[in-house]
């Protein structure tokens, strides 16, 4: 019994050690087009949603570390996928619009950040105060854009 535990033990050791050789790319690629903001909105979009919709990501130690380095990668993929300040003009001014109403709903309703981010970035976690600055902007944004 405990020789089969230990063997188990090597195993697992050993195929965590094996995984590390997958090479995982964590990018930072030139910015095209940030993102223009207010003063007030930039520190909180910098410290709770620039990780994962940027190009400016911080990538922690542990994010080089697999498996934790591919869950944290196809995230941040994701994240910017679909939205990225770095490259914001990449998309037409009406689908801006409708990200701003978006960043306005998922702020306001709690969903963003992600709540899996939060407990490793405890500074990501808005103020109610921050959570109204980012959704006054947000939804004066959106508006400014269909008015065009
Ligand atoms: C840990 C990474 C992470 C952080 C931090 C994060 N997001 Fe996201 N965000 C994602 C991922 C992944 C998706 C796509 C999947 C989903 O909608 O849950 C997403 C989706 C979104 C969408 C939906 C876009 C669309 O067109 O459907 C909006 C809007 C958004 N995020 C805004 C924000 C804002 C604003 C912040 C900061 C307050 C933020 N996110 C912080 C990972 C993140």
């Amino acid at each position: 019994m405990k020789k089969k535990l230990k063997t188990a033990g090597l195993v697992f050791v050993g195929v965590l050690l094996v995984v590390q050789l997958i090479p995982v790319a964590r990018t930072n690629p030139p910015e095209t087009s940030p993102l223009q903001m207010p003063a007030e909105v930039e520190p909180i979009l910098q410290k709770a949603c620039y990780d994962c919709h940027s190009n400016k990501t911080k990538w922690p130690w542990y994010s080089g570390i697999a498996p934790l380095s591919w869950w944290i990668v196809d995230h941040v993929n994701e994240g910017r996928r679909e939205l990225n300040f770095s490259d914001w003009n990449a998309i037409p001014p009406e689908k801006r619009a409708k990200k701003f109403e978006e960043i306005a709903e998922k702020v306001q309703e709690g969903e963003m950040p992600l709540s899996s981010y939060t407990p490793a970035h405890p500074e990501a976690v808005l103020t109610p105060q921050e959570v109204a600055t980012l959704v006054n902007w947000a939804k004066a944004q959106e508006r400014s854009l269909r008015a065009e």
